[in-house]
């Protein structure tokens, strides 16, 4: 795996589903609204966190912009947005300057990887760390970006359970996961703050199957096909009580 093939993938899924698209949309799991008390995470952060123009942001794989946007607009952040996807920056970079407003938001085509040290009160990726090629080496970098004091959340998928290997690869394959990420591969100054897989909306394991089936076939035709599947062979792994999704916190010390 490389940053080319995670480049790839989101240039791909841009060019899908976000080519015409007027308006940012958030390319992360949808939850039961209802149950979670927010109709998404970025509302949970910002409340949670207590997000205002005072906090300077990152938004480590920001997609087409849309948490970054939606903390500018509405509670005032300055927040940079980064991604691996020139596709995906450049269509952010559209989507700002639609909002002349947002003077206080810019994206640009960056890794996790080499961040620059001691820059950021808050950082928060939202389903990007799976993406990671070196686990160590990305959490040290987002570590290392934060100003003292400040926090890092990760929200994302972690595999409690290896009982579905075949699915686990299956869904790795689709989604060019070099890394599966597990709790134990954070140190113990991570906690985690939520436990938001409750609230993930899976479809029922026939439709499930199904639609595995179709996207297999349709695969030689559509380019996003696979990475569609993989979406639905992640599903299948909450389904059976494989996966959890959390949001994992660290508090930088003082000094
Ligand atoms: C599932 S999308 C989530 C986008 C956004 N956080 C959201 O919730 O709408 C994953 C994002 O992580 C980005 N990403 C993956 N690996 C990255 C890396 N090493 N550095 C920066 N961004 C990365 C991808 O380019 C993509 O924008």
């Amino acid at each position: 795996m490389t940053e080319r093939a995670i480049q790839n993938i989101y240039n791909k899924l841009l060019n899908w589903e976000g080519k015409n698209a007027s308006q940012p949309y958030p390319i992360h799991k949808k939850l039961n609204a209802d149950d979670f008390g927010y109709a998404d995470i970025y509302e949970w952060i910002a409340n949670t966190y207590k997000l205002d123009a005072n906090k300077n942001v990152l938004d480590a794989g920001c997609g087409v912009g849309y948490g970054s946007l939606y903390l500018a607009k509405h509670y005032n952040c300055e927040v940079t947005g980064i991604s691996l996807s020139d596709a995906e920056v450049e269509k952010a970079n559209i989507f700002a300057k639609n909002e002349p407003s947002l003077n206080k938001v810019n994206f640009k085509l960056q890794s996790f990887d080499n961040l620059e040290p001691n820059c950021y009160d808050f950082i928060m990726a939202i389903e990007s760390v799976k993406h990671t090629l070196n686990i160590d080496k990305t959490i040290h970098s987002l570590k290392n970006a934060l100003k003292p004091e400040g926090i890092l959340i990760i929200v994302d998928d972690f595999l409690v359970h290896e009982n579905h290997n075949a699915l686990i690869i299956k869904y790795s394959k689709d989604w060019a996961l070099k890394v599966i990420l597990k709790r134990n591969q954070f140190s113990s100054d991570f906690i985690i703050k939520k436990d938001l897989t409750s609230f993930v909306l899976t479809k029922n394991q026939l439709s499930l199957s199904l639609g595995i089936l179709i996207l297999t076939l349709l695969k030689p035709l559509i380019k996003v096909a696979s990475i569609m599947r993989g979406g639905l062979y992640l599903e299948k792994l909450f389904k059976h009580n494989s996966m959890k999704y959390y949001v994992l916190e660290f508090k930088k010390s003082k000094v």
